[in-house]
C-alpha cells in the first residue's frame, strides 16, 4: 500500500460536509477513509431531533465501508464543510479502531498519527475471550 494522498483524502471530506444533515449543531462534517484495497469511502453527520441520537460522519463512513465490500480502514481525514480540520470523538475514535487497527492513520492537528496514539491502550476485538 502506497503512501495515502492526504491531500485527495482531505479534499473528499470537504465535499462529503456536502451531503450533511445538522440541521440542530449547523456543524456540517465530513470525513474519507482509504481502504486497503484503494478504494475512498465517505461519510457525513446526520443528526436527529432527539440530539442524542445524532451520527457522526465517522458512524456513516462506516456503514458505507461495508456497504461498498468491507476491508480494512489504512488512513482517515475528518473535516467540516469549511475545510477545518476535526477530530473524531472518543466514541468514533472506537468505531475507527474497530474497522482500522491500532496502525490505521489519522489526521490530526499534531500531524498524521497512528490510531494507537490516537486511542492509546485502547479496547478492541482482541480482548475479547
Ligand atoms: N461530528 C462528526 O460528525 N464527526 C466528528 O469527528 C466531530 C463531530 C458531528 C457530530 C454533530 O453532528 C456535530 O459534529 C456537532 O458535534
Amino acid at each position: 500500500m502506497s503512501t495515502p494522498d492526504w491531500e485527495a483524502l482531505r479534499s473528499a471530506a470537504v465535499e462529503a460536509a456536502r451531503n450533511a444533515y445538522a440541521p440542530y449543531s449547523k456543524l456540517h462534517v465530513g470525513v474519507a477513509g482509504l481502504v486497503d484495497d484503494g478504494r475512498v469511502v465517505l461519510g457525513c453527520n446526520v443528526e436527529n431531533a432527539s440530539y442524542g441520537l445524532g451520527l457522526c460522519a465517522e458512524c456513516t463512513m462506516a456503514g458505507q465501508l461495508r456497504l461498498t465490500g468491507g476491508g480494512r480502514l489504512v488512513a482517515v481525514a475528518c473535516r467540516s464543510g469549511a475545510g477545518e480540520l476535526l477530530m473524531p470523538c472518543g466514541r468514533c475514535r472506537q468505531i475507527l479502531y474497530e474497522l482500522g487497527g491500532p496502525e490505521c492513520l489519522v489526521d490530526t492537528p499534531s500531524g498524521v498519527l497512528p490510531m494507537s496514539a490516537v486511542l492509546p491502550d485502547a479496547f478492541g476485538p482482541a480482548d475479547l475471550p
